[in-house]
């Protein structure tokens, strides 16, 4: 079941949303060579308790942090950790959320660390791209297929691939609600989209194939051929006219 959302459950989850695109302006800081996932991970606890908000990943199915940082080949799902320091020409992928209110926030970025390799700018630039041409895509009219189609034209015009394993989803009194919303699918298909749908629209795009797999710590999500994956997450309300980002500061 879809739920629909009144607008002042939007309003609300605006708010929860502005911290979020509050959270990546100053995390976005402190990404350098030599900072370690941990020190983000510590950062974002500080910001969570500065805000009287709470983490919405930490503790959600036993995941131990608030944010997920992957590096590189890392897709999703990375855990923090004191071992893990930036380099110089990675790409890390930060995923954070919160509950405020009793509405979830969600968004992600990619960020590159010092200078990195053309390739990789690419890669981010269409990341970001698919997930724009998502957002156009989300409207009344259109179906939960349109928005896919985008995202998958748009990595795969430019020779990437989409990953397939894990999707976007509707979102509000709980993290993950329906519909699903797959970065890869027909246009015309799918679950009719209406206003006050808020969707959670996650591209994580591939350098190399789809394939991913989970390490063995459980979480971390990276690609099979080990080539580099970005993501790109914004939490969307429909309109009747078209969508507005709430996840932004
Ligand atoms: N943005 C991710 C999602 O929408 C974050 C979930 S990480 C988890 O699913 F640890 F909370 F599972
Ligand atoms: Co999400």
């Amino acid at each position: 079941m879809i739920i629909i959302k009144s607008p002042r459950e939007i309003e609300a989850m605006r708010r929860a949303g502005a911290i979020v695109g509050r959270f990546f302006e100053e995390v976005k800081t402190l990404i350098r060579p030599g900072s370690t996932t941990l020190s983000l991970e510590e950062f974002a606890e500080e910001f969570v308790g500065r805000h009287g908000v709470k983490g919405a990943f930490k503790g959600y199915l036993g995941y131990p942090a608030n944010l997920c940082t992957s590096i590189n080949e890392e897709v999703v799902h990375g855990i923090p950790s004191r071992n893990r320091q930036l380099r110089e020409g990675d790409i890390v992928s930060i995923d954070f959320g919160v509950v405020m209110d009793g509405y979830y926030g969600d968004a992600a970025r990619t960020y590159a660390v010092g200078r990195i390799p053309e390739s990789s700018l690419r890669l981010m630039r269409v990341t970001e791209e698919g997930l724009s041409r998502a957002i156009e895509s989300t409207r009344p009219g259109n179906r939960i297929g349109d928005v896919s189609a985008a995202v998958q034209e748009t990595a795969e015009k430019a020779g990437f691939s989409v990953v397939r394993d894990f999707v976007g989803h509707g979102i509000g009194r709980a993290l993950h609600e329906e519909p699903q919303v797959p970065n890869f699918g027909a246009p015309g298909t799918g679950p009719r989209i209406t206003p006050g749908m808020v969707l959670a629209i996650e591209p994580m795009v591939n350098e190399g194939g789809h394939a991913v797999e989970v390490l063995a710590d459980g979480w971390t999500v990276v690609t099979r051929d080990r080539k580099r994956s970005a993501h790109f997450e914004h939490m969307v309300a429909v309109t009747e006219e078209g969508c507005m980002i709430l996840s932004l500061p």
